[in-house]
Protein backbone atom coordinates (compact mmCIF):
# COMPACT_ATOMS: atom_id res chain seq x y z
CA UNK A 1 0.00 0.00 0.00
CA UNK A 2 2.77 2.25 0.94
CA UNK A 3 4.68 1.53 -2.15
CA UNK A 4 2.00 1.91 -4.21
CA UNK A 5 1.27 5.57 -2.66
CA UNK A 6 4.65 6.33 -3.20
CA UNK A 7 4.55 5.54 -6.63
CA UNK A 8 1.47 7.23 -7.70
CA UNK A 9 3.49 10.26 -5.64
CA UNK A 10 6.19 9.34 -8.18
CA UNK A 11 4.18 9.80 -11.60
CA UNK A 12 2.42 13.16 -10.14
CA UNK A 13 5.92 15.06 -9.00
CA UNK A 14 7.25 13.46 -13.06
CA UNK A 15 4.12 14.68 -14.79
CA UNK A 16 4.55 18.52 -13.41
CA UNK A 17 8.42 18.61 -13.69
CA UNK A 18 7.42 17.91 -17.22
CA UNK A 19 4.94 20.22 -17.36
CA UNK A 20 7.05 22.93 -16.27
CA UNK A 21 10.25 22.07 -18.33
CA UNK A 22 7.72 22.22 -21.35
CA UNK A 23 6.16 25.61 -20.32
CA UNK A 24 10.19 26.93 -19.74
CA UNK A 25 11.05 26.10 -22.97
CA UNK A 26 13.90 23.38 -21.17
CA UNK A 27 14.08 19.73 -21.30
CA UNK A 28 13.25 18.08 -18.30
CA UNK A 29 17.36 17.45 -17.11
CA UNK A 30 17.35 21.34 -17.35
CA UNK A 31 14.84 21.61 -15.62
CA UNK A 32 15.81 19.21 -12.61
CA UNK A 33 19.72 20.74 -12.81
CA UNK A 34 17.75 24.22 -12.06
CA UNK A 35 15.35 23.13 -9.57
CA UNK A 36 18.73 21.73 -7.27
CA UNK A 37 20.92 24.60 -7.75
CA UNK A 38 17.99 27.31 -7.15
CA UNK A 39 17.50 24.72 -3.96
CA UNK A 40 20.88 24.39 -2.89
CA UNK A 41 21.74 28.43 -3.13
CA UNK A 42 18.49 29.31 -1.28
CA UNK A 43 18.91 30.44 2.17
CA UNK A 44 16.65 28.27 3.94
CA UNK A 45 18.41 25.18 2.01
CA UNK A 46 16.01 21.87 2.68
CA UNK A 47 17.38 19.67 5.39
CA UNK A 48 20.22 17.12 3.47
CA UNK A 49 18.57 13.69 3.07
CA UNK A 50 18.43 10.96 5.31
CA UNK A 51 21.62 8.78 5.43
CA UNK A 52 21.65 6.08 3.45
CA UNK A 53 23.22 2.67 5.24
CA UNK A 54 23.84 -0.07 2.45
CA UNK A 55 25.57 -3.43 3.05
CA UNK A 56 27.01 -3.78 -0.09
CA UNK A 57 29.95 -1.65 -1.46
CA UNK A 58 28.44 -1.30 -4.91
CA UNK A 59 26.25 1.35 -6.14
CA UNK A 60 22.67 0.63 -6.82
CA UNK A 61 21.89 0.49 -10.78
CA UNK A 62 18.84 1.97 -10.69
CA UNK A 63 17.31 4.90 -8.31
CA UNK A 64 18.48 8.60 -8.67
CA UNK A 65 21.46 9.30 -11.08
CA UNK A 66 22.32 12.00 -7.94
CA UNK A 67 23.19 9.47 -5.76
CA UNK A 68 24.81 7.61 -7.60
CA UNK A 69 29.01 9.01 -8.80
CA UNK A 70 28.97 10.28 -12.22
CA UNK A 71 31.38 9.69 -15.33
CA UNK A 72 31.28 11.83 -18.06
CA UNK A 73 32.32 10.18 -21.02
CA UNK A 74 34.14 12.10 -23.63
CA UNK A 75 34.20 10.48 -26.86
CA UNK A 76 36.79 11.30 -29.23
CA UNK A 77 36.40 11.01 -33.19
CA UNK A 78 38.50 7.66 -33.87
CA UNK A 79 37.33 4.13 -35.08
CA UNK A 80 36.81 2.92 -30.72
CA UNK A 81 34.39 5.20 -30.19
CA UNK A 82 32.13 2.02 -31.06
CA UNK A 83 33.53 0.35 -27.98
CA UNK A 84 32.57 3.36 -26.08
CA UNK A 85 28.86 2.50 -26.67
CA UNK A 86 29.65 -0.69 -24.84
CA UNK A 87 31.73 1.13 -22.01
CA UNK A 88 28.65 2.92 -21.85
CA UNK A 89 26.86 -0.35 -19.96
CA UNK A 90 29.69 -1.15 -18.66
CA UNK A 91 29.62 1.31 -16.81
CA UNK A 92 26.33 1.39 -16.01
CA UNK A 93 26.03 -2.09 -14.74
CA UNK A 94 29.08 -0.89 -12.25
CA UNK A 95 26.19 0.97 -10.88
CA UNK A 96 27.79 4.88 -12.07
CA UNK A 97 25.89 7.18 -13.83
CA UNK A 98 27.03 7.98 -17.15
CA UNK A 99 26.75 11.53 -18.74
CA UNK A 100 28.27 12.00 -22.75
CA UNK A 101 29.70 14.43 -24.70
CA UNK A 102 30.80 13.70 -28.38
CA UNK A 103 33.64 15.43 -30.51
CA UNK A 104 32.21 16.35 -33.90
CA UNK A 105 34.69 13.77 -35.49
CA UNK A 106 33.08 11.48 -33.15
CA UNK A 107 29.62 12.14 -34.85
CA UNK A 108 31.36 10.27 -37.75
CA UNK A 109 32.12 7.45 -36.21
CA UNK A 110 28.82 6.87 -34.02
CA UNK A 111 26.07 8.81 -33.21
CA UNK A 112 24.74 11.03 -30.73
CA UNK A 113 21.29 9.46 -30.46
CA UNK A 114 22.41 6.31 -29.71
CA UNK A 115 24.83 7.05 -27.06
CA UNK A 116 22.09 9.16 -25.68
CA UNK A 117 19.70 6.09 -25.54
CA UNK A 118 22.32 3.62 -24.09
CA UNK A 119 23.24 6.53 -21.30
CA UNK A 120 19.31 7.33 -20.52
CA UNK A 121 20.42 11.13 -21.07
CA UNK A 122 20.63 13.31 -24.28
CA UNK A 123 23.92 13.29 -25.44
CA UNK A 124 25.79 16.79 -25.40
CA UNK A 125 27.29 17.89 -28.37
CA UNK A 126 27.93 21.67 -28.86
CA UNK A 127 29.63 24.20 -26.90
CA UNK A 128 27.06 27.28 -28.50
CA UNK A 129 24.68 25.10 -27.53
CA UNK A 130 21.25 27.84 -26.51
CA UNK A 131 19.65 24.85 -24.60
CA UNK A 132 22.25 23.90 -22.40
CA UNK A 133 24.89 27.55 -22.37
CA UNK A 134 21.57 29.40 -20.43
CA UNK A 135 23.45 29.02 -17.42
CA UNK A 136 27.41 27.98 -18.54
CA UNK A 137 26.65 24.34 -19.69
CA UNK A 138 30.17 23.63 -20.23
CA UNK A 139 31.31 24.64 -16.72
CA UNK A 140 28.54 22.85 -15.26
CA UNK A 141 29.15 19.89 -17.23
CA UNK A 142 32.83 19.87 -16.12
CA UNK A 143 31.78 20.44 -12.43
CA UNK A 144 28.61 18.12 -12.22
CA UNK A 145 30.36 15.00 -12.31
CA UNK A 146 32.95 12.69 -10.23
CA UNK A 147 35.42 11.47 -13.21
CA UNK A 148 35.90 12.34 -16.55
CA UNK A 149 36.69 9.69 -19.07
CA UNK A 150 37.78 10.41 -22.88
CA UNK A 151 37.37 6.98 -24.75
CA UNK A 152 38.46 6.92 -26.94
CA UNK A 153 41.20 9.70 -26.66
CA UNK A 154 42.21 10.52 -29.97
CA UNK A 155 46.04 11.68 -30.93
CA UNK A 156 44.16 14.86 -31.62
CA UNK A 157 41.91 15.46 -28.60
CA UNK A 158 45.49 14.39 -26.40
CA UNK A 159 47.30 16.84 -27.97
CA UNK A 160 44.28 19.49 -27.04
CA UNK A 161 44.39 18.60 -23.63
CA UNK A 162 48.12 18.75 -23.14
CA UNK A 163 48.01 22.39 -24.88
CA UNK A 164 44.48 23.73 -22.92
CA UNK A 165 42.73 24.21 -26.19
CA UNK A 166 39.12 24.71 -25.32
CA UNK A 167 37.57 24.86 -29.30
CA UNK A 168 34.74 22.83 -28.40
CA UNK A 169 32.84 21.57 -26.04
CA UNK A 170 34.89 18.32 -25.17
CA UNK A 171 37.82 20.36 -24.83
CA UNK A 172 36.02 23.22 -22.54
CA UNK A 173 35.18 20.66 -20.26
CA UNK A 174 38.64 19.14 -20.51
CA UNK A 175 39.95 22.68 -19.71
CA UNK A 176 37.29 23.41 -16.81
CA UNK A 177 36.95 20.77 -14.86
CA UNK A 178 38.49 19.78 -11.16
CA UNK A 179 38.17 16.28 -11.42
CA UNK A 180 39.82 13.81 -11.94
CA UNK A 181 40.62 12.87 -15.75
CA UNK A 182 41.05 8.99 -17.13
CA UNK A 183 42.32 9.04 -20.52
CA UNK A 184 42.07 5.97 -22.80
CA UNK A 185 44.26 6.85 -26.43
CA UNK A 186 43.33 4.69 -28.91
CA UNK A 187 45.35 5.15 -32.20
CA UNK A 188 47.48 3.61 -34.78
CA UNK A 189 50.67 2.59 -33.64
CA UNK A 190 52.83 5.17 -35.54
CA UNK A 191 50.87 7.58 -34.57
CA UNK A 192 51.20 6.91 -30.86
CA UNK A 193 54.77 6.17 -30.96
CA UNK A 194 55.42 9.96 -32.93
CA UNK A 195 57.37 12.04 -30.61
CA UNK A 196 54.92 14.08 -30.75
CA UNK A 197 52.17 11.91 -29.41
CA UNK A 198 55.28 10.75 -26.79
CA UNK A 199 55.40 14.43 -25.29
CA UNK A 200 51.93 15.07 -25.23
CA UNK A 201 50.99 11.93 -22.94
CA UNK A 202 54.04 12.70 -20.62
CA UNK A 203 52.52 16.11 -20.42
CA UNK A 204 49.16 14.73 -19.41
CA UNK A 205 50.69 12.07 -16.79
CA UNK A 206 52.25 15.41 -15.37
CA UNK A 207 49.67 17.16 -14.98
CA UNK A 208 47.37 14.19 -13.15
CA UNK A 209 45.75 12.60 -16.21
CA UNK A 210 45.00 8.95 -15.53
CA UNK A 211 45.79 7.01 -18.10
CA UNK A 212 44.63 2.89 -19.03
CA UNK A 213 46.00 1.29 -22.45
CA UNK A 214 46.88 1.70 -24.81
CA UNK A 215 46.71 -2.32 -25.71
CA UNK A 216 49.16 -4.60 -28.27
CA UNK A 217 47.21 -5.58 -30.67
CA UNK A 218 45.87 -5.91 -33.89
CA UNK A 219 44.33 -2.70 -35.56
CA UNK A 220 41.71 -1.91 -37.65
CA UNK A 221 43.44 -1.27 -40.32
CA UNK A 222 44.48 -4.59 -42.31
CA UNK A 223 48.25 -6.01 -41.48
CA UNK A 224 48.82 -3.22 -38.98
CA UNK A 225 49.53 -4.23 -35.52
CA UNK A 226 51.26 -2.95 -32.28
CA UNK A 227 50.42 -0.87 -29.13
CA UNK A 228 47.67 1.45 -29.86
CA UNK A 229 44.44 -0.32 -29.61
CA UNK A 230 42.41 1.26 -26.83
CA UNK A 231 41.86 -0.62 -23.66
CA UNK A 232 38.62 -2.68 -23.56
CA UNK A 233 35.53 -1.07 -22.34
CA UNK A 234 35.81 -3.99 -19.20
CA UNK A 235 39.53 -2.62 -18.43
CA UNK A 236 38.39 1.21 -18.20
CA UNK A 237 35.39 0.69 -16.12
CA UNK A 238 37.05 -1.21 -14.13
CA UNK A 239 39.97 1.65 -14.05
CA UNK A 240 37.17 4.16 -13.90
CA UNK A 241 35.76 2.71 -10.32
CA UNK A 242 39.09 2.24 -9.06
CA UNK A 243 39.67 5.84 -9.20
CA UNK A 244 35.90 6.55 -8.06
CA UNK A 245 35.88 4.03 -5.13
CA UNK A 246 38.04 4.44 -2.24
CA UNK A 247 40.31 2.05 -1.49
CA UNK A 248 39.29 0.86 2.15
CA UNK A 249 36.16 -0.19 0.09
CA UNK A 250 38.23 -2.23 -1.84
CA UNK A 251 40.34 -4.88 0.60
CA UNK A 252 41.29 -7.62 -2.38
CA UNK A 253 42.89 -4.97 -4.84
CA UNK A 254 45.54 -6.29 -6.22
CA UNK A 255 44.24 -10.47 -5.48
CA UNK A 256 43.72 -12.65 -7.96
CA UNK A 257 40.55 -14.75 -7.18
CA UNK A 258 39.92 -17.86 -8.93
CA UNK A 259 36.11 -18.73 -8.61
CA UNK A 260 34.30 -22.21 -10.02
CA UNK A 261 30.80 -22.32 -10.13
CA UNK A 262 27.33 -23.87 -11.49
CA UNK A 263 26.99 -27.69 -12.24
CA UNK A 264 28.96 -29.91 -15.27
CA UNK A 265 27.22 -31.56 -17.70
CA UNK A 266 29.15 -34.76 -18.65
CA UNK A 267 27.93 -36.13 -22.32
CA UNK A 268 26.50 -39.64 -22.78
CA UNK A 269 26.11 -38.95 -26.74
CA UNK A 270 25.65 -35.75 -28.45
CA UNK A 271 22.24 -34.96 -27.03
CA UNK A 272 22.30 -36.64 -23.65
CA UNK A 273 23.94 -35.64 -20.21
CA UNK A 274 23.83 -36.17 -16.81
CA UNK A 275 23.70 -33.27 -14.69
CA UNK A 276 23.01 -31.75 -11.43
CA UNK A 277 20.33 -29.07 -10.04
CA UNK A 278 22.91 -26.71 -9.33
CA UNK A 279 21.79 -22.60 -10.11
CA UNK A 280 25.56 -21.65 -9.78
CA UNK A 281 24.04 -18.49 -8.25
CA UNK A 282 26.35 -18.87 -5.40
CA UNK A 283 29.31 -19.32 -7.45
CA UNK A 284 28.52 -16.05 -8.92
CA UNK A 285 27.53 -13.80 -5.84
CA UNK A 286 30.89 -14.44 -4.40
CA UNK A 287 32.73 -13.66 -7.96
CA UNK A 288 30.44 -10.64 -7.48
CA UNK A 289 31.29 -9.56 -4.39
CA UNK A 290 35.14 -10.32 -4.80
CA UNK A 291 35.14 -8.13 -7.98
CA UNK A 292 33.50 -5.09 -5.89
CA UNK A 293 35.92 -5.87 -3.29
CA UNK A 294 38.49 -4.66 -5.95
CA UNK A 295 40.04 -8.54 -6.64
CA UNK A 296 40.57 -9.38 -10.04
CA UNK A 297 38.16 -12.64 -10.64
CA UNK A 298 38.32 -15.57 -12.81
CA UNK A 299 35.38 -17.37 -12.31
CA UNK A 300 34.20 -20.95 -14.53
CA UNK A 301 31.20 -21.76 -14.83
CA UNK A 302 29.47 -24.71 -16.18
CA UNK A 303 26.06 -24.22 -17.81
CA UNK A 304 24.13 -21.87 -16.16
CA UNK A 305 21.53 -19.08 -16.87
CA UNK A 306 22.84 -16.08 -15.41
CA UNK A 307 23.72 -13.16 -16.20
CA UNK A 308 27.91 -12.46 -16.24
CA UNK A 309 29.00 -10.55 -12.63
CA UNK A 310 30.18 -7.01 -14.03
CA UNK A 311 33.81 -6.57 -13.78
CA UNK A 312 34.68 -10.55 -13.74
CA UNK A 313 36.25 -12.37 -16.40
CA UNK A 314 34.33 -15.78 -17.15
CA UNK A 315 35.66 -19.42 -18.68
CA UNK A 316 32.54 -21.36 -19.69
CA UNK A 317 32.89 -24.90 -19.49
CA UNK A 318 30.87 -27.81 -19.45
CA UNK A 319 32.24 -31.10 -18.15
CA UNK A 320 34.64 -31.76 -15.17
CA UNK A 321 37.67 -32.13 -17.04
CA UNK A 322 37.06 -28.96 -19.55
CA UNK A 323 36.69 -27.05 -15.47
CA UNK A 324 39.91 -28.67 -14.54
CA UNK A 325 41.78 -27.33 -17.39
CA UNK A 326 40.48 -23.82 -17.32
CA UNK A 327 40.98 -23.90 -13.52
CA UNK A 328 44.90 -24.80 -14.00
CA UNK A 329 45.11 -22.39 -16.84
CA UNK A 330 43.96 -19.49 -14.52
CA UNK A 331 46.29 -20.09 -12.06
CA UNK A 332 48.22 -18.57 -9.90
CA UNK A 333 45.55 -17.27 -8.13
CA UNK A 334 46.03 -15.81 -4.68
CA UNK A 335 42.53 -18.14 -3.55
CA UNK A 336 40.94 -20.28 -4.87
CA UNK A 337 37.05 -21.00 -4.35
CA UNK A 338 35.61 -23.98 -5.65
CA UNK A 339 31.67 -23.49 -5.36
CA UNK A 340 30.80 -25.64 -8.71
CA UNK A 341 28.73 -28.77 -8.16
CA UNK A 342 31.38 -30.77 -10.07
CA UNK A 343 30.04 -34.49 -11.20
CA UNK A 344 31.68 -37.15 -9.21
CA UNK A 345 31.53 -39.65 -12.53
CA UNK A 346 30.95 -39.35 -15.99
CA UNK A 347 30.16 -41.83 -18.84
CA UNK A 348 33.44 -43.97 -19.74
CA UNK A 349 32.53 -44.39 -23.45
CA UNK A 350 30.15 -41.25 -24.36
CA UNK A 351 28.01 -41.93 -28.25
CA UNK A 352 29.83 -40.79 -30.83
CA UNK A 353 26.49 -40.75 -32.33
CA UNK A 354 22.96 -40.80 -30.82
CA UNK A 355 22.40 -43.60 -28.75
CA UNK A 356 18.98 -45.37 -30.27
CA UNK A 357 16.59 -47.20 -28.46
CA UNK A 358 16.74 -51.12 -29.35
CA UNK A 359 14.91 -54.33 -28.60
CA UNK A 360 17.76 -55.08 -26.40
CA UNK A 361 16.21 -52.78 -23.75
CA UNK A 362 18.85 -49.76 -22.05
CA UNK A 363 22.48 -49.65 -23.12
CA UNK A 364 25.01 -50.15 -19.98
CA UNK A 365 26.54 -46.91 -19.31
CA UNK A 366 29.36 -47.75 -17.44
CA UNK A 367 30.66 -44.93 -15.07
CA UNK A 368 34.45 -43.60 -14.62
CA UNK A 369 35.36 -40.88 -11.80
CA UNK A 370 36.08 -37.47 -12.92
CA UNK A 371 39.35 -35.70 -11.56
CA UNK A 372 38.49 -33.82 -8.06
CA UNK A 373 39.56 -30.55 -9.02
CA UNK A 374 39.74 -29.46 -5.13
CA UNK A 375 41.68 -32.04 -3.80
CA UNK A 376 43.99 -31.68 -7.06
CA UNK A 377 44.66 -28.35 -6.71
CA UNK A 378 44.78 -27.92 -2.70
CA UNK A 379 47.72 -30.35 -2.95
CA UNK A 380 49.78 -29.04 -5.51
CA UNK A 381 53.50 -28.57 -4.78
CA UNK A 382 54.02 -25.30 -7.00
CA UNK A 383 50.99 -22.35 -7.68
CA UNK A 384 49.02 -23.74 -4.82
CA UNK A 385 46.93 -20.76 -3.87
CA UNK A 386 47.58 -19.65 -0.43
CA UNK A 387 43.84 -19.76 0.45
CA UNK A 388 41.64 -22.80 -0.83
CA UNK A 389 38.18 -23.04 0.19
CA UNK A 390 35.69 -26.03 -0.93
CA UNK A 391 32.24 -26.45 -1.01
CA UNK A 392 30.35 -29.25 0.58
CA UNK A 393 27.03 -30.01 -0.24
CA UNK A 394 25.29 -32.30 1.92
CA UNK A 395 21.75 -33.82 1.99
CA UNK A 396 22.67 -35.23 5.61
CA UNK A 397 25.17 -35.56 8.52
CA UNK A 398 26.51 -32.06 7.08
CA UNK A 399 29.37 -31.10 9.91
CA UNK A 400 30.74 -34.55 9.85
CA UNK A 401 30.58 -34.71 6.32
CA UNK A 402 31.96 -31.64 5.78
CA UNK A 403 34.95 -32.50 8.28
CA UNK A 404 35.66 -35.47 6.40
CA UNK A 405 35.98 -33.87 3.24
CA UNK A 406 38.09 -31.04 4.60
CA UNK A 407 40.71 -33.65 6.08
CA UNK A 408 40.59 -35.83 2.88
CA UNK A 409 40.68 -32.95 0.25
CA UNK A 410 43.31 -30.75 2.19
CA UNK A 411 41.71 -27.70 1.65
CA UNK A 412 42.02 -24.56 3.96
CA UNK A 413 38.41 -23.81 4.54
CA UNK A 414 34.86 -26.07 3.47
CA UNK A 415 31.67 -23.92 2.89
CA UNK A 416 28.91 -26.92 4.09
CA UNK A 417 25.88 -26.25 2.99
CA UNK A 418 22.34 -28.29 3.39
CA UNK A 419 20.86 -29.08 -0.27
CA UNK A 420 18.30 -31.64 0.85
CA UNK A 421 15.07 -30.90 -1.16
CA UNK A 422 13.87 -29.81 1.78
CA UNK A 423 16.15 -26.81 2.34
CA UNK A 424 15.04 -25.29 -0.68
CA UNK A 425 19.04 -23.93 -1.61
CA UNK A 426 19.30 -25.72 -4.82
CA UNK A 427 18.28 -23.16 -7.03
CA UNK A 428 16.93 -20.83 -4.52
CA UNK A 429 17.85 -17.47 -3.63
CA UNK A 430 18.56 -18.21 -0.01
CA UNK A 431 21.63 -20.25 2.16
CA UNK A 432 22.11 -21.72 5.82
CA UNK A 433 26.23 -22.29 5.84
CA UNK A 434 28.49 -23.16 7.94
CA UNK A 435 31.98 -22.01 7.71
CA UNK A 436 34.78 -24.74 8.73
CA UNK A 437 38.23 -23.71 9.12
CA UNK A 438 41.14 -26.34 9.26
CA UNK A 439 43.12 -26.50 12.56
CA UNK A 440 46.72 -25.76 12.22
CA UNK A 441 48.34 -29.03 11.46
CA UNK A 442 45.27 -29.80 9.25
CA UNK A 443 44.40 -32.67 11.60
CA UNK A 444 42.89 -31.74 14.49
CA UNK A 445 38.86 -30.57 14.33
CA UNK A 446 37.89 -27.48 11.95
CA UNK A 447 36.78 -24.42 14.18
CA UNK A 448 33.09 -24.28 12.66
CA UNK A 449 31.28 -20.59 12.22
CA UNK A 450 27.34 -21.62 11.70
CA UNK A 451 26.09 -18.62 10.18
CA UNK A 452 22.58 -17.62 10.00
CA UNK A 453 19.91 -18.04 7.17
CA UNK A 454 21.25 -15.84 4.79
CA UNK A 455 20.69 -14.64 0.81
CA UNK A 456 22.93 -16.07 -1.36
CA UNK A 457 24.14 -12.37 -1.89
CA UNK A 458 24.84 -11.76 1.97
CA UNK A 459 26.80 -15.16 1.93
CA UNK A 460 29.11 -13.70 -0.67
CA UNK A 461 29.32 -11.06 1.11
CA UNK A 462 30.03 -12.70 4.06
CA UNK A 463 33.06 -14.74 3.13
CA UNK A 464 34.41 -12.26 1.07
CA UNK A 465 35.02 -10.50 4.29
CA UNK A 466 36.14 -13.22 6.23
CA UNK A 467 38.82 -13.65 3.01
CA UNK A 468 39.10 -10.41 3.01
CA UNK A 469 40.54 -10.63 6.57
CA UNK A 470 42.70 -13.50 6.05
CA UNK A 471 44.40 -12.02 3.37
CA UNK A 472 44.90 -9.01 5.33
CA UNK A 473 47.16 -11.11 7.59
CA UNK A 474 49.11 -12.83 5.26
CA UNK A 475 49.83 -9.55 4.03
CA UNK A 476 50.95 -8.42 7.19
C1 LIG B 1 38.35 6.27 -40.54
C2 LIG B 1 39.16 7.08 -39.60
C3 LIG B 1 39.61 6.53 -38.45
C4 LIG B 1 40.37 7.25 -37.54
N1 LIG B 1 40.80 6.66 -36.40
C5 LIG B 1 41.57 7.36 -35.54
C6 LIG B 1 42.06 6.75 -34.37
O1 LIG B 1 41.77 5.58 -34.06
N2 LIG B 1 42.83 7.48 -33.53
C7 LIG B 1 43.17 8.76 -33.81
O2 LIG B 1 43.90 9.36 -33.02
N3 LIG B 1 42.70 9.37 -34.92
C8 LIG B 1 41.92 8.71 -35.78
N4 LIG B 1 41.46 9.33 -36.92
C9 LIG B 1 41.75 10.74 -37.13
C10 LIG B 1 40.78 11.59 -36.30
O3 LIG B 1 39.45 11.32 -36.69
C11 LIG B 1 41.10 13.07 -36.47
O4 LIG B 1 42.40 13.35 -35.98
C12 LIG B 1 40.08 13.90 -35.73
O5 LIG B 1 40.37 15.27 -35.94
C13 LIG B 1 40.08 13.63 -34.24
O6 LIG B 1 39.04 14.35 -33.66
P1 LIG B 1 38.87 14.51 -32.09
O7 LIG B 1 39.93 15.44 -31.61
O8 LIG B 1 37.52 15.07 -31.97
O9 LIG B 1 38.99 13.18 -31.50
C14 LIG B 1 40.68 8.61 -37.83
C15 LIG B 1 40.21 9.18 -39.00
C16 LIG B 1 39.46 8.44 -39.87
C17 LIG B 1 38.97 9.09 -41.14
Amino acid sequence: MASLTVRKLDEVLKDRLRLRAARNGRSVEDEVRIILRDAAEAPTAAPPPPATTTTTPRWPQTGPAITRPRVTLIIGGGIAAYKALDLIRRLKERGLHVRCVMTRAAQQFVTPLTAGALADERCYTDLFDPQSEFDAGHIRLARDTDLIVVAPATADLMAKMAQGHADDLATAILLATNRPVLVAPAMNPAMWSNAATRRNVAQLARDGVAFVGPNAGEMAEANEAGVGRMAEPVEIATAAEAILRPPQSRPLAGRRILITAGPTHEPIDPVRYIANRSSGKQGFAIAAAAAAAGAEVTLIAGPVDLDEPPGVHVVHVESARDMLAAVEAALPADVAIFAAAVADWRVAQAGAQKIKKTASGMPPLALVENPDILATVSRLAENRPSLVIGFAAETENLIGNATAKLHRKGCDWIVANDVSPASGVMGGDRNTVHLLTAARDGKGDPAIDSWPVMTKDDVAGALVAKIAERMGQTNA
